[in-house]
C-alpha cells in the first residue's frame, strides 16, 4: 500500500507524472520515521523536522500534520509493519518544466513503509568507514531529495569496502553521508553544532539528551581528521542504524578496535526508549 496525498493505494495504481518537480529537480523533501513493534519512534520530532524543511524551501504541506500523522499510522497499520521504516516525501508538484516555482503548486506527497531489521551485528562489532571531501550544498540541515552528493560519497565508501564516508569540509568532519558523527576522547562526546552543515539528527539528539541525562560531558563542537582518527570512541548514528561504533577508518584502527564502553551505555540507554516504544499500548 502507499499513501498518495491523502487515500491509500496498492502500489500498482500510483503514477508519478515525469514532470513532477521531485523527478526533475529533486525539489522536495522526505523523513525517513522508524518503526518498532508497529508503532513509530519519534514521530513528533521527524514532523517537526519535515515542517521546518518545508518552510525552509517553501513548499506547502497538502494537509495539515496531524492529519498526516493519522494517514501515516493508518498506512502501517494497511501494511501489517512491525519492525521497519516509513518513508515519506513531499514534492513541489507537477508542473512544465522550468527552474522557478510555479505560481500555485500543488505538492505530491507519497508514503510507503519497508521491513528494516535492526543492524545487531554492526552495533556490537563496529563498521568501518572511509573520510572524504564534503562536496554537498551549503543547506545540509534541510532533509532535501537533492541527495546526489551524499550519493557520491556512500559509493566511494562502497568501493572501498566500507559501510560509511565521514565528511570532511576544510579542516573540519562534519557528518556522515547519511549519519551524524560522535567521538569520544577523555569521556567527553564531541559532534558538529546542528548548523547548515549537517543534518540535525532525530537520533543525534536522542544521544545527546541521554548523554545529559548520564551526566557525561557533551560538546557540540567541530572538530578536525586529527581527532577523529585519535578518538578513543567513534560513533555514527541515524533512523537505521541507531548508534554503531566505528572501529575502522582509512584502514586506520579507531581505539582498541572494538566497540567501546561509551557506546556501549549509549546503546544500553537508547535500547530503553526503544523497549518504551515497542511497549506502548497504542
Ligand atoms: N538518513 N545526516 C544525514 C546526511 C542523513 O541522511 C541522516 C539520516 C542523518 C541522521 O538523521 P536521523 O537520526 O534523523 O535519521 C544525518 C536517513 C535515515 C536516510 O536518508 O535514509
Amino acid at each position: 500500500m502507499i499513501l498518495l496525498q491523502d487515500k491509500l493505494f496498492q502500489r500498482s495504481e500510483v503514477h508519478i507524472d515525469i514532470e513532477d518537480r521531485g523527478f526533475q529537480f529533486g525539489d522536495g523533501i522526505y523523513e525517513v520515521i522508524r518503526v518498532y513493534n508497529g508503532k513509530s519512534f519519534g514521530m513528533a520530532e521527524h514532523m517537526e523536522r519535515l515542517e521546518r524543511s518545508a518552510k525552509e524551501i517553501q513548499i506547502h504541506l497538502p494537509y495539515p500534520i496531524e492529519l498526516l500523522v493519522e494517514r501515516l499510522n493508518d498506512l502501517v497499520r494497511a501494511t501489517n509493519l512491525k519492525d521497519g521504516q516509513i518513508y515519506i516525501q513531499i514534492t513541489r508538484g507537477v508542473f512544465e518544466r522550468m527552474h522557478h516555482f510555479p505560481i500555485h503548486p500543488q505538492s505530491t506527497l507519497v508514503a510507503y513503509t519497508k521491513e528494516t531489521v535492526r543492524p545487531i551485528d554492526k552495533m556490537e562489532n563496529g563498521i568501518s568507514a572511509i573520510t572524504t571531501e564534503d562536496i554537498r550544498w551549503l543547506r545540509c540541515d534541510i532533509k532535501s531529495l537533492n541527495l546526489l552528493g551524499n550519493v557520491l560519497c556512500k559509493q566511494q565508501a562502497k568501493e572501498a569496502n566500507c559501510e560509511e564516508a565521514i565528511l570532511i569540509r576544510g579542516n573540519t568532519v562534519t557528518e556522515g553521508s547519511s549519519t551524524n558523527v560522535f567521538i569520544i576522547k577523555e569521556g567527553t562526546l564531541f559532534t558538529h553544532p546542528a548548523n547548515n552543515y549537517i543534518l540535525n539528527g532525530i537520533t543525534r539528539n536522542e544521544i545527546i539528551q541521554i548523554a545529559k541525562s548520564e551526566y557525561l560531558p557533551i560538546k557540540e563542537e567541530a572538530f578536525d581528521k586529527e581527532m577523529l582518527l585519535d578518538a578513543d570512541e567513534v560513533i555514527v548514528t541515524s533512523t537505521t542504524m541507531e548508534i554503531t561504533p566505528v572501529t575502522m577508518i582509512n584502514d586506520h584502527q579507531i581505539g582498541s578496535g572494538e566497540r567501546g564502553p561509551i557506546t556501549k551505555k549509549l546503546q544500553m540507554k537508547f535500547n530503553e526508549k526503544v523497549e518504551e516504544v515497542q511497549n506502548a499500548t497504542n
